[in-house]
């Protein structure tokens, strides 16, 4: 009985994910991947879109790397509040998917469409939490 206790303990700590250190800033991540990738994608957007099939790959990497991202919004120490970060964060992740499964199908219509709610979720927690350079909010 004690022996099928442990076991199970034993099962249970190595189902568990591996512990998450985080070492980016939000800064880092915002400099160093949120903005390349969202460039990458207005520039596209700008150009009327995704035009071959590498493009429309490139628009579906970009689209995943800001999901992934954004789920590390969420994690440590760098939410700077319980209400609008987390929220700006997870519309981040679900418009961000919803960019991945456009570039997928190739439906330019939706693909601006996601375009345009990624936009708005960095808006949001910036409108918040990012400081303009003379100082206030
Ligand atoms: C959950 C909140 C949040 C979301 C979502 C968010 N940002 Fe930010 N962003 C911040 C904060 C906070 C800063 C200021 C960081 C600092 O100066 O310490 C920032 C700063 C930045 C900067 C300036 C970085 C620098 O080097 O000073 C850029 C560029 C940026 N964000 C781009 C984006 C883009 C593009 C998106 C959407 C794809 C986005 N952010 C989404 C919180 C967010």
């Amino acid at each position: 009985m004690r022996f099928a206790t442990i076991l199970a303990a034993a099962g249970l700590a190595l189902a568990q994910s591996p512990e998450y250190h985080g070492v980016a800033t939000a800064k880092q991540i915002m400099a160093g991947i949120q903005k390349p990738a969202m460039d990458s994608l207005a520039a596209m957007n700008k150009a009327g879109g995704p035009k071959d099939e590498k493009e429309w790959a490139l628009a579906e990497q970009q689209a995943a790397v800001l999901a992934e991202t954004a789920q590390l919004l969420l994690m440590g120490s760098r939410p700077k509040d319980q209400d609008v970060w987390i929220k700006s964060s997870q519309k981040l992740n679900a418009t961000a998917g919803d960019s991945v499964k456009a570039a997928q199908a190739k439906d330019l219509t939706a693909w601006q469409a996601s375009l345009n709610g990624m936009g708005g979720a960095c808006r949001s927690c910036h409108n918040v939490h990012r400081k303009k350079k003379d100082g206030t909010q």
